[in-house]
């Protein structure tokens, strides 16, 4: 039995990144606690995987691919949740991915592609779910950043740290503009969370693994299933007066001073 205030029956979410990881466990919490959801990834093989554990709830479920870099394939997509549900209460705006090099050396095709990944591609989707809550009036946006959003992270961060500074101050203004007319923007700011990316780099230094566990005083990196309660709560009338936050989902790394505390 679902608490009355985090119920989502009747309501639909549209997730990006849905085949695995944060999106994944995003879109399954939103399921499990009533909503129907548009499953959005590159990978469809994936997403159909999410799809049918999304009908094991009891909920509806549609499948769609699309490069959240291009905005042509997003307003097509749009078109197609108008088709196939006709509104949308919640957008989790996940999928995007970073590239790494370090400042002297990367190129501007690499920072330009990182800008479309994670700001262009977020931004877009905001102004299509945007348009229709408003008309609307309500619906709930959580854009995914980063602790790189408020924080530099070094080691060749710097156009997922410029990118994601944008997704943070994209947070900011859209929810300043759209509170009064019934949509709220917020963004969840992960550190670091296991995915396949991450274990092959942590793969590939063997120090890496222990250095971010000494940032994180919960003593253990972050799962893609951490993301679940955030985000039901976050779509859910639970938060109706919150709108506008940086979340941190971090285990307490953005709490502890790096230089000053020792985890014990
Ligand atoms: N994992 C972390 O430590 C961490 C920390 C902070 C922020 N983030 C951010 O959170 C988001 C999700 O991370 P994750 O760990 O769940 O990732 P993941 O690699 O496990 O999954 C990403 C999913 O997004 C899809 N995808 C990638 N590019 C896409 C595109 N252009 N269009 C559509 N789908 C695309 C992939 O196919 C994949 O299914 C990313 O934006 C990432 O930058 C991750």
């Amino acid at each position: 039995m679902i608490p009355a205030m985090f119920n989502l029956n009747g309501r639909v979410a549209l997730v990006t990144g849905a085949a695995q990881g944060m999106g994944r466990a995003m879109a399954l919490a939103l399921a499990e606690a009533g909503a129907d959801a548009m499953v959005v990834d590159l990978n469809e093989t994936g997403a159909r995987e999410t799809a049918a554990s999304i009908q094991k709830f009891g909920r509806r479920a549609v499948v769609a691919r699309c490069d959240v870099a291009d905005p042509v394939q997003i307003r097509e997509l749009f078109s197609r949740l108008d088709a196939e549900f006709g509104r949308i209460d919640f957008l989790g705006n996940v999928a995007g991915e970073g590239l790494l090099g370090v400042p002297e050396d990367i190129s501007l095709e690499d920072v330009e592609r990182c800008w479309r990944n994670l700001v262009l591609g977020r931004f877009c989707m905001c102004q299509e779910a945007g348009r229709r809550m408003l008309a609307a009036g309500r619906g709930s946006i959580v854009n995914i950043g980063s602790l790189a959003s408020i924080t530099a992270l070094g080691r060749g961060h710097v156009a997922y740290s410029m990118a994601m500074g944008a997704v943070a101050q994209m947070t900011r203004e859209l929810s300043t503009e759209w509170a009064g007319r019934g949509v709220r923007v917020n963004a969840i700011l992960p550190a670091q969370v296991v995915n396949n990316g991450l274990e092959h780099r942590m793969a590939s230094d063997p120090c890496l693994r222990d250095k971010f566990l000494g940032g994180i005083p919960a003593g253990r990196l972050g799962q893609p299933d951490d993301i679940k309660g955030l985000s039901v709560f976050l779509a859910s009338d639970a938060s109706n007066w919150i709108t506008g936050a940086l979340i941190p989902m971090d285990g307490g790394n953005l709490a502890m001073n790096a230089g000053g505390s020792v985890r014990r």
